[in-house]
């Protein structure tokens, strides 16, 4: 198992991140109406005419999405700060039995420097199939379940079924009504030093990731 201790700060998981919201009332009504989350705290503040709202969403384990409402809120930006194609269009598809042209095909779910490309909520692995059904029971547009696979060299692998042990991680997506990518994604074993061992890429890679 790849060795993962951070010696300079002891950081206990995500107090919350701070989606940003088209409508409240629509977020509360999927979020905690759909989904379950309870509110733990609301916030307003800001003149007439340029109020705010802050609502917090309880997640589990001590970690909030924070949805922020702006009466003058910036439009949404698909393609740019969300996906324009949903991973439920595409990661639903065996991207190891696709050319390079099909998956160049593929709506982009690529988005810009700095945005939050998709939101994944951990669920346990053995309740994932069950909360897929549930989804589906509820009205929402849930992708298949998609074994999440990795070789030595850190490349996805076609596998025959779920149980092979190239998996590492299940996830369903859907979306949300103001168009952030969601998933429920499960770790299904622990992750090999190999698994780890990619140099990254990009401009600076000259600087190279400090291993110890
Ligand atoms: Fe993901």
């Amino acid at each position: 198992m790849a060795e993962n201790a951070n010696t300079e700060f002891e950081f206990i998981g995500v107090n919350h991140l701070a989606p940003v919201c088209r409508d409240m009332r629509e977020t509360v009504d999927f979020y905690h109406g759909l989904l379950g989350m309870p509110v733990t705290t609301t916030t307003q503040f800001g003149p007439e005419g340029h109020e705010q709202q802050i609502f917090f969403f309880d997640i589990g384990g001590g970690c909030h999405l924070a949805f922020m409402w702006a009466a003058d809120a910036i439009p949404g930006a698909p393609g740019v700060a969300s996906p324009a194609g949903f991973l439920e269009d595409t990661m639903g598809r065996d991207l190891t039995k696709l050319t390079a042209e099909e998956i160049a095909a593929l709506p982009s779910t690529l988005t810009a420097i700095g945005s939050m490309n998709h939101l994944a909520l951990n669920v346990a692995p053995d309740r994932i199939d069950e909360y897929r059904e549930k989804l589906v029971a509820k009205g929402i547009d849930v992708s298949e379940v998609k074994y999440q696979t990795m070789d030595e060299n850190c490349r996805p692998v076609p596998i025959a079924d779920g149980s092979s042990p190239r998996v590492f991680m299940k996830s369903i997506y859907f979306h949300d009504p103001n168009g952030i990518q969601l998933e429920f994604a499960c770790w299904t074993r622990a992750m090999t030093e190999a698994e780890a061992s990619l140099s990254p890429l990009g401009a600076s890679s000259e600087s190279a990731l400090v291993s110890s």
